[in-house]
């Protein structure tokens, strides 16, 4: 009978067995399914696993120090973060269309998980945290692409190693009861989806430095809210964009011409399609106060209220 105690005694095993002395290389992403992998594949072999942690500037507020606090500090693992900041804006430069950015931002991933995975010697493994649902889904493509999705765990053919993925029986229930097991902090077992292009597609049209801070900073107070709301379980997810839109405003007597921050917040089963979320009144007049208030540049605050389809649950 199947429990997860056993479940993890197993799969230690197995992960011993096959990986031997041999060493294994982890992209930690700080998303459910690549944070739970590494947890359980470090209990199994220790500092035998080295994971890539690669900061692409596209983060949202905290998330690289929070990762690097939970799994080199607290989990001790060997983790090498790369500040790819500069390289990623640079390539991003000017560059405004959807799917432009995101090839960009995916093959420049590559490009450097490639350069640090080189520097480390003698690796074998590669781990990632494909679940059930990604091998059943990946045999279902439609013809026509909405979008092309970048994912950490996605990582190119020409790698000369052998995959390792002991949660590819799971699905994210039984990945996020066996994170919690293994120790995992609940801001990272619980938390929202977050796509590999990051806040790369939340700043729309051509990214700069100011405005990923504007989307940074008024999304850490919609997640906030959110969560002194005890709303935070049960809307799927939830976020700001930045429209390259400004509009007049006034504040004191002074006219402003300022930019629009956009409300997207959903509930899904799965993200195929979705509705927005109810959010009471007095949330969203709360969230709305606070970002015009703490966030330069923002003179006014709209809530997306379409649901998927027609629209999809990312702007971009
Ligand atoms: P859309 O915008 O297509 O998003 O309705 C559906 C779900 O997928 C997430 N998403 C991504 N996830 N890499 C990912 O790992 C991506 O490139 C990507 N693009 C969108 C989106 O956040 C939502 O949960």
């Amino acid at each position: 009978d199947w429990s997860m105690e056993s479940f993890i005694e197993q799969e230690i095993d197995k992960i011993r067995k096959q990986v031997g002395d041999k060493k294994v290389l982890c992209a930690l992403s700080g998303g459910v399914d690549s944070s739970v992998v590494a947890a359980l594949i470090h209990k199994a072999i220790g500092d035998q696993l080295t994971c890539i942690f690669v900061d692409h500037g596209l983060l949202r507020k905290n998330e690289g120090d929070m990762v690097m606090k939970t799994f080199r500090d607290e989990f001790q693992m060997n983790i090498i973060k790369v500040d790819a900041e500069d390289r990623f804006l640079s390539k991003l430069e000017g560059v405004s269309d959807p799917e432009q950015k995101r090839k960009i931002i995916g093959n420049e991933f590559i490009y450097v998980f490639d350069d640090e995975a080189d520097k480390i010697k003698d690796i074998d493994y590669l781990a990632q945290g494909t679940l059930y649902t990604d091998i059943v889904e990946s045999g279902t493509e439609t013809a026509q692409t909405i979008k092309s999705h970048h994912n950490v765990g996605g990582l190119p053919e020409n790698m000369q190693f052998e995959l390792l993925e002991p949660l590819n029986t799971l699905f994210k229930d039984e990945v996020r009861a066996l994170g919690t097991e293994l120790g995992v902090p609940e801001d990272i077992v619980w938390r929202q989806p977050f796509p590999g292009p990051g806040l790369g597609i939340r700043v729309l049209g051509a990214i700069t430095k100011d405005k990923l801070q504007i989307v940074r900073e008024s999304d850490a107070i919609l997640r906030d809210e959110i969560k002194n709301a005890g709303l935070d379980r049960d809307i799927w997810q939830y976020f700001t964009v930045l429209p390259d839109i400004r509009s007049v405003g006034v504040m004191g007597d002074a006219r402003t011409y300022d930019y629009t921050i956009g409300i997207r917040a959903v509930t899904s089963i799965d993200g195929m399609t979705s509705d927005w979320a109810r959010i009471p009144w007095e949330v969203l007049e709360k969230i709305s106060t606070r970002i015009v208030n703490e966030v330069e540049h923002i003179n006014r605050v709209v809530y997306d209220i379409t649901s998927k389809p027609p629209a999809t649950i990312e702007w971009e």
